[in-house]
């Protein structure tokens, strides 16, 4: 497979075609924040927050870097004032939904983020993916997905499956950047569980 050269915030640096930028980032030391990307799923470019700036051709634009493919003689902007702008916003939309994710906090204090910004929609859930792809793409056991669309899309585990698969497994709780995956396995879980015998007797 082919060398490329290419530029990283002024550094020169070879790399191998096919991979994208965050993966020769990551691999040259240089932090790009990511908040849906994982090195066993395929790549996804749900979240933007990896928002780069490319040169390319002597044309400027601004890429998702987990999913832009490097490319000979690209020069590559990890921060900017207008990278740091987005990459900002992002953090404050993020956390109107997950304000104490400690991932996104620590971000929000590097961007200056306001997590009060925006009115508050706790659901905990930031859409990242990781659990549902993980899920699908390495375990192939599709416990858990997403229901609904748009504001109202939210994860949930598929009882039936998860009763079978998940109690020995529960690899993509550290995944998730909030504790939205936790909960909602709690939920299900209470769904699959025997009740107690107190309960049984009670009912009686
Ligand atoms: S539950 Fe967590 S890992 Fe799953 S999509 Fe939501 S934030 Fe991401
Ligand atoms: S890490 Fe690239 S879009 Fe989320």
């Amino acid at each position: 497979m082919s060398r490329i050269l290419l530029q990283i915030d002024g550094k020169e640096v070879e790399a191998r075609e096919g991979l994208t930028i965050l993966e020769v980032a990551q691999n040259e030391g240089i932090v790009i924040p990511a908040l849906c990307h994982h090195e066993k799923l395929d790549p996804y470019g749900g979240c933007r927050i990896c928002i780069v700036e490319v040169e390319v051709r002597g044309r400027t634009k601004l890429v998702a870097s987990c999913v832009y493919l490097v490319e000979e003689n690209l020069f590559v902007r990890t921060r900017s004032e207008k990278i740091d702008r987005i990459r900002k916003m992002i953090l404050e939309l993020l956390l109107a939904h997950a304000p104490d994710s400690p991932q996104l906090l620590d971000l929000a204090q590097e961007y200056g983020a306001d997590k009060d910004r925006f009115e508050k929609e706790t659901s905990f859930c930031v859409h990242c993916g990781l659990c549902v792809r993980y899920c699908a793409e390495v375990k192939k056991k599709n416990a858990v997905g997403f229901v609904d669309r748009g504001i109202r899309k939210e994860i949930s585990f598929i009882p039936k499956i998860a009763a079978k698969e998940c109690r020995n497994c529960k690899e993509c709780f550290s995944l998730c950047p909030t504790s939205a995956l936790q909960a909602a396995f709690v939920l299900t879980e209470a769904l699959f569980s025997p009740p107690r015998s107190s309960e049984v007797e009670s009912e009686g």
